[in-house]
């Protein structure tokens, strides 16, 4: 059997730089193979039609799988639950990002946030947009959205970065997660006593069957809500302005046309999907394509490779602003859908925008050493670039 790190010639977080060669490969010869799983053997299926099924049937697919894996270090949250009681707890945040809920301040706060933080580098000339924008900008949204008034980020940003690398170093996961919770703590209690109009407020008040949530049960939602809403949303804007600056007559294409903004930004969720994989286990023996899986086998959808698959989309290596590819499974689907994918859109949208209007004649910088990178989590390492 496979180890997952020799298939891809890189560990789970580390920064592979291609998989999509080692996926079309898979795809061909063995769309449904059992491999060594950073935590256990499973089996990585890497078909968009497998991958969409695997998806669909939570009932023989369960995310329970997600307790053994992210949910050590986040604690009970909704990605590892299923039925009711996904149902459940799903409701009590879902309102709060329906397109509805994103209009009012919203919009106005994030264009705002953009503007801010590009300021701070207008006038150099040149800055390097992941660390200088993309790595930050998803986050001050999400922490206003919560209502976390985040003072540093930089902490904050390392602590999220190793809730999700738990994988890869499990001392630092389980570290940045009881940091998180100190942090939070005194935060927390001030919401319960006295309600304000965000997301917290929402979470410690809200009645589940007759009862408050737990404070723990608060902070798991908190553990998955910071990262989900921040590291996911700055790989997508990183990896949309390196589709852009290295395929420049669709930059241009983007720059002169704002209303294909939105496209663009969907082809490189399917190009570079931010978040590659999706972790589930099967409840009862059954089989995918001609393989078949006993009951409790971990199964790890690609979802890298889905958006990939030739058998679904025309030369899916090529970044396409006019490929209309909104059958994408970036998001994932069936009743795990993310929910967060208008928000990442609006900031997105918004990110691009004010980019293109303050940066003119933004480019790569010509000595520049970029790429998208990782396995799990893909991004560009960095983007240099110059302007003006
Ligand atoms: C480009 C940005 C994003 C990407 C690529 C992304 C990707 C995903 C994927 C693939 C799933 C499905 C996981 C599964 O089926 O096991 C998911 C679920 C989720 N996402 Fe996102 N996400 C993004 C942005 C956000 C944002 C901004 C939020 C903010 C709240 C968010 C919150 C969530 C939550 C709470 C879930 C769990 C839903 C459930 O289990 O019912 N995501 N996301």
């Amino acid at each position: 059997m496979p180890d997952l790190d020799t298939l891809f010639g890189g560990h789970f977080m580390s920064e592979v730089a291609n998989p999509y060669v080692t996926y079309a490969a898979l795809r061909q010869r063995e769309p449904v193979i059992l491999v060594n799983l950073p935590l256990a053997p499973g089996y990585l299926v890497t078909r968009y039609a497998d991958a969409v099924s695997v998806l669909k049937d939570a009932a023989l697919f369960s995310s329970r799988a997600n307790a053994k894996g992210i949910g050590l270090v986040m604690g009970k949250t909704i990605l590892e639950m299923d039925g009711k009681e996904h149902t459940r707890h799903r409701n009590i945040v879902s309102t709060a990002f329906v397109p509805k809920a994103l209009q009012g301040e919203l919009p106005a706060v994030i264009e705002a946030t953009a503007h801010e933080m590009i300021d701070a580098f207008v006038r150099d000339g040149h800055a390097d947009l992941v660390t200088q924008f993309t790595r930050t900008f998803p986050l001050r949204v999400i922490a206003h959205i919560i209502g976390v008034p985040i003072e540093d980020y930089e902490t904050f940003k390392r602590w999220s970065l190793d809730l999700i690398g738990f994988a890869d170093d499990p001392a630092k996961g389980f570290e940045a997660a009881a940091k998180l919770v100190e942090y939070l703590r005194p935060i927390v209690d001030s919401h319960r006593v006295e309600p304000r109009g965000d997301l917290l407020s929402t979470l410690t008040h809200a009645d589940v069957d007759g009862h408050r949530l737990t404070d723990e049960e608060v902070y798991s939602f908190l553990r998955l809500l910071l990262p989900a809403g921040s590291d996911t949303t700055y790989r997508l804007i990183g990896s949309t302005l390196f589709a852009l600056l290295t395929h420049t007559e669709q930059l241009e294409e983007v720059r002169a046309n704002r209303a294909a903004v939105a496209p663009a930004i969907e082809e490189a969720l399917r190009w570079e999907a931010p978040v590659q994989f999706a972790a589930r286990e099967t409840t009862a023996p059954t089989t995918i394509g001609d393989v078949e899986l006993p009951e409790g086998a971990p199964v790890l959808t690609a979802i890298g490779s889905a958006n990939r698959d030739e058998r679904h989309y025309q030369d899916p290596d090529r970044f396409d602003i006019h490929r209309r590819a909104d059958d994408h499974v970036a998001f994932g689907f069936g009743r795990h859908f993310c929910l967060g994918s208008h928000l990442a859109r609006l900031e997105a949208t918004t990110a691009l925008n004010a980019l293109l209007d303050r940066l003119p004649h933004l480019r790569l910088d010509p000595s520049a050493d970029c790429a998208v990178v990782g396995l799990a989590f893909r991004s560009p390492n960095r983007l240099p670039v110059r302007f003006g």
